[in-house]
């Protein structure tokens, strides 16, 4: 049996460990592991190794992704995904493990409904906004990138006695700059999923200013395009200096966590194991829910969007007025 595994979208720590497990646990369970270059642009384009143990030596403490990714438009075309599927025809390809976000599994299910090259999707995205999993691969590391960020900024903000507004990646997810926000000690945290007040905020900010507060944080997501109209607010209105910093891709690299190494090849262990003894073909995602791992199908992944849990969101519930 021959399963290639590819990383497609926006890389994110963990990617590594999971690429290596996939490779010797494959060999471990008697199947043959291809890897495919560049995403699924690399799928359209051929670009796919027969692996080998060396390939994949030294790389799990690594961030990104080894494979590298892409973020394909020509797979939206018929056309290339017929390429696609005659690449991995030809190398007697027909299950493939895939890690990705929300994007690229919608293209692995279209994939599947023309061809039907069975698949396991891995969540992998720093943003952690996947219906059906309470975890994607990346996140914790993310999350760990934005703490000591946050951390430095605040010693030099405590410094001048300023504010500072920490702008995470997430798209219109709020869950990293939530998150952070709790584990940052944040006094504001600004989200697309959490109504906010300015003005009570404002209030409660003066007066622990004038009892001697010495810095604010704010952590906002990007989504929101709020970044600007916050350090606007806090110098305007709270009164206090203000400077912004977008953390950008910082947040993406860094060497994988213990838990993001844990976790990669936990879901690779089941990816695999399912691929191996499937009956007939599926596409499904392997997700960590309510503390255990299950497989879910494609379609049920892809029918809703993904919501931040209410517990979770109460934390910050003194950080929006
Ligand atoms: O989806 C992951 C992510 O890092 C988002 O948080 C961010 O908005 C986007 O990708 C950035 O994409 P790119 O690396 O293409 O600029």
């Amino acid at each position: 049996m021959s399963i290639a595994i590819l990383t497609s979208g926006g890389d994110c720590a963990g990617m590594n460990p999971a690429i290596k497990k996939f490779v010797d646990y494959c060999f471990d369970r008697g199947a043959q592991p291809y890897l495919i270059y560049d995403g699924l642009e690399g799928l359209i384009d051929g670009t796919i190794k027969k692996a080998k143990h060396s390939d994949v030596a030294g790389i799990i403490h690594e961030g990104g992704t080894r494979l590298r990714s892409s973020r394909s438009k020509r797979f939206f075309d018929y056309e290339y995904r017929k390429r696609a599927y005659e690449n991995l025809q030809s190398l007697g390809i027909d299950k493939l493990v895939i890690l990705g976000g929300d994007g690229s599994f919608r293209a692995l299910k279209q994939f599947y409904d023309d061809f039907g090259v069975s698949f396991v999707g891995i969540p992998s995205t720093i943003d952690n906004d996947i219906f059906g999993t309470d975890y994607c691969l990346g996140v914790d590391t993310a999350l760990n990138m934005i703490r000591w960020a946050t951390d430095a900024v605040r010693d030099t903000s405590a410094s001048f006695k300023r504010g500072c507004v920490i702008e995470t990646m997430g798209r219109n997810c709020g869950y990293l700059a939530l998150v952070s926000a709790v584990t940052c000690g944040a006094e504001v945290c600004v989200i697309p999923e959490l109504e906010y007040d300015l003005q009570s905020l404002c209030v409660k900010l003066r007066k622990q200013l004038d009892e001697g507060r010495k810095y604010i944080v704010a952590v906002v997501t990007e989504g929101t395009k709020k970044t600007d109209a916050l350090v606007k607010w806090l110098e305007d209105e709270v009164g206090i200096e203000t400077r912004a910093t977008i953390l950008g891709h910082i947040q993406r690299g860094g060497n994988p966590t213990v838990y993001d190494r844990l976790m990669a090849t936990e879901f690779v262990i089941h990816a695999v194991d399912r691929l191996i003894q499937q009956k007939s073909n599926d596409g499904l995602v392997i997700v960590y829910a309510d503390a255990k791992f299950k497989f879910i199908s494609i379609d049920y992944v892809n029918s809703r969007k993904f919501e931040i849990k209410e517990e979770l969101l109460s934390l910050a519930a003194k950080m929006v007025k």
